[in-house]
């Protein structure tokens, strides 16, 4: 009993052993793209081919035996079947090619690859020489594509919020300082799954107070490795004047080598390319309003510092804001300058000048709403008393248009000195 029991172990182990056995093999595929899963075997006739995933068919291939003479030529599609074997998520996006079975290729290939897909699949090929089984294990990945780095002012504070978008498996976000800083970075990371499993994450910092001039570095890796990616922003504000020539600073981290520049302008309205330039090529393109007005050294580039020079600004056309970015593959800085152009002495009055009218309006109304008070007043008073023409009252008159005349100039002094702090007391004056 038990000796054939035995014997009955040792032939399984022998039919196991002597099966055309390959190592296991891991694919990494992508979300929405093909993957292939291969499967190689010694070519013979008669071939079947199973495709199974944990256990399933997901495919099946099989070709008519009506005869022997058909495993030497190639083009026997007519003499074939295929089958499919609905499995509820691969259906109809699964195939292998007919025309490669025959020499011993049985890879399959899975369109349209979702999450879904990850787990363990196996080969199974029966041919007249034997039977042949080889496991491959799917990882479904979805890479990063991009990131971005922008400064919000909407939760009260000035936040750097870093988002990535439909990235699988989660991805790690880390937070950096150039130059770095001592103190403690605490961003907020959020992570959301979409119905499909791809994560969209975004982490925000609170803009480190006294230290206008950082650059925020935002860097995502995923657990399957990859490269790293890395955005950086720096904010700035600066102030020029009209006619005189100004150069935006812009200056890109000691880890980017070799970068392509690009300088963009917008005025809150529209976005308009001011130029673009490769560190590699040492070529430049200027957009045509700007060719004019722009001058960029090109040979400092390549070394970080892709400066720009505004020439001849004027306060209409280029008060505005100043993006610079820098990239090199998963790589990206940005410098945002906001730039005012002071109009000349003569146009900046006018454009003061409704606010100064305004304030003195102000004055104005209220003072004749004090005369008339005053005045009603009087009138009552006047009206109770017999005598019109009482000297103390033309006094009492007198007094009051006296203080009324002082409360003006008063007035107006508070004006003028409180004005004077400002562009518009100088003209007042
Ligand atoms: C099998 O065929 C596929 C699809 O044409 C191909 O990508 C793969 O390299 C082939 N495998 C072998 C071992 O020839």
């Amino acid at each position: 009993m038990s000796l054939i029991h035995t014997w009955a172990c040792f032939l399984l182990w022998v039919s196991l052993a002597t099966q055309d056995k390959t190592p296991d093999v891991a694919v990494t595929c992508f979300v929405s793209k093909e993957c292939v899963l291969p499967c190689s075997f010694t070519p013979g006739s008669k071939e079947t081919v199973e495709w199974f995933r944990q256990d399933v068919v997901v495919y099946k291939y099989e070709r008519d035996n009506d005869d022997d003479d058909d495993d030497d030529d190639d083009d026997d599609d007519d003499d074939s079947s295929e089958e499919h074997y609905r499995h509820e998520q691969i259906a109809g996006r699964a195939s292998i090619f007919p025309h490669l079975i025959s020499r011993g290729n049985a890879t399959l290939i899975l369109r349209g690859s979702g999450l879904k897909d990850r787990g363990t699949y196996r080969c199974h090929v029966s041919t007249s020489k034997g039977e042949h089984n080889a496991k491959v294990i799917v990882k479904v990945e979805a890479p990063i594509q991009g990131l971005s780095l922008e400064l919000t002012r909407l939760s009260g504070y000035e936040e750097m919020k870093c988002t990535v978008r439909n990235v699988f498996p989660a991805p790690r976000v880390t937070w950096a300082t150039e130059p770095p800083t001592f103190e403690d970075l605490r961003p907020i990371t959020r992570m959301l799954a979409d119905k499909q499993g791809l994560y969209t994450v975004d982490s925000r910092l609170k803009r480190l107070n006294g230290q206008p001039d950082l650059i925020y570095i935002c860097k995502v890796t995923t657990s399957y490795g990859g490269p790293t990616w890395t955005t950086s922003l720096r904010e700035r504000e600066i102030r020029g004047t009209q006619g005189k020539d100004l150069t935006i600073p812009c200056y890109a981290p000691p880890y980017l080598n070799d970068p392509f520049l690009h300088w963009s302008f917008s005025n809150g309205e529209d976005l308009s390319h001011i130029l673009t330039f490769d560190s590699r090529s040492g070529h430049s393109v200027f957009s045509p309003p700007w060719n004019n007005h722009v001058e960029l050294d090109g040979f400092r580039v390549p070394f970080g510092d892709g400066s720009l020079r505004l020439m001849d600004p004027k306060h209409s056309e280029h008060t505005g804001s100043y993006s610079c970015v820098f990239s090199v593959p998963y790589n990206t800085h940005t410098e945002r300058t906001d730039v005012t152009i002071d109009g000349p002495v003569g146009e900046r009055s006018t454009s003061e000048a409704p606010s100064y009218w305004w304030i003195v309006g102000l004055v104005i109304a209220a003072l004749v709403l004090v005369m008339a008070g005053m005045l009603a007043y009087l009138k009552m008073r006047g009206s109770t008393s017999k005598a019109r023409n009482d000297p103390e009252e033309v006094t009492e008159l007198h007094l009051v248009k006296d203080s009324a005349a002082d409360r003006n100039l008063n007035e107006s002094s508070c004006l003028t000195t409180g004005g004077t702090n400002g562009q518009s007391g100088t003209q007042l004056t």
